[in-house]
């Protein structure tokens, strides 16, 4: 898959799991917006074969280079972001991953299992080809709820491996918001629910960028002891600021990151 084709491939199945990003979505079409992404996002586990460098290497093949390097102490991620070199109309794309060695050991125990079947099955496969084949290990449901216990990351990791999680609306692509805050009421007039960690806006002009996320769906995933509902992915929205250059801030604000990764907690939920 080239670039564009990884990109529309995410799109599509990001959107069968994600009813509230086609809500969202259908109704700025509606106002016949361009909608733009300013980045998506993927998560993998620090492990050899799957860390954000090995994920990194597809996008270099395609054009893009890593540009900032981002450190979440408490929640045990790393992250970098890479840029398109030839052409800024391309989404970013943020790639964090988890410290799982600074897990406890009973987690490590848990993810074990996960690497050994990545090992067999996907290890040397790219990012494009990681996404098409879905999942690439089974787990049960239990472990899951073990995992996302202690990393709600892990937990998440672990029941979607590569799948997409999340990608963000460029809000400086819209013409009818040209605030955070109106989109804001936008959305909430449309019912849509947002993540309110740290207020809902992330993030200030001063800080040269703003970011909302909404509260991620719940969709069946298929674990060893049968099917349950459990958290997917949100939906995110960016607005950002010129530096005192005139230039486009294009990074990342670590602190609205760490608030935002919270959109996948979940609400509770409930056996199917
Ligand atoms: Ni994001």
């Amino acid at each position: 898959m080239d670039l564009q084709e990884f990109f529309n491939f995410c799109w599509e199945e990001y959107l069968k799991r994600v009813p509230t990003a086609k809500k969202v979505f259908d109704g700025l079409i509606k106002l016949e917006e361009a909608v733009a992404n300013d980045h998506i996002a993927l998560r993998t586990f620090c492990y050899p074969g799957m860390t954000k460098e090995d994920l990194a290497s597809y996008f270099e093949k395609e054009g893009m280079e890593v540009r900032g390097h981002y450190t979440f102490e408490a929640k045990k991620l790393e992250a970098i972001h890479l840029e398109h070199k030839g052409d800024p109309r391309k989404p970013k794309v943020f790639i964090s991953e988890l410290k799982w060695q600074e897990l406890s050991d009973e987690s490590q125990q848990l993810l074990k299992p996960l690497f050994e079947q990545f090992e067999s099955n996907s290890k040397g496969k790219t990012i494009d080809e990681l996404v098409k084949e879905g999942r690439p290990w089974t787990l049960g449901y239990e472990d899951y709820l073990t995992l996302k216990k202690e990393s709600e990351y892990a937990g998440w990791m672990a029941a979607y491996g590569f799948f997409p999680n999340h990608f963000t609306i460029s809000l400086n692509d819209l013409v009818h918001f040209p605030e955070m805050k109106t989109f804001v009421t936008w959305l909430k007039e449309q019912g849509v629910e947002l993540n309110s960690s740290g207020g809902i806006i992330k993030g200030s002009p001063e800080e040269l960028l703003e970011q909302v996320s909404t509260l991620a769906d719940e969709g069946l995933v298929s674990f060893n002891d049968g099917d349950y509902r459990i958290p997917t992915c949100y939906y995110e929205f960016a607005k950002r600021y010129h530096d005192d250059n005139g230039d486009l801030y294009q990074g990342f604000i670590s602190a609205n990151a760490d608030k935002i990764f919270e959109s996948t907690d979940s609400q509770g939920e409930k056996e199917s």
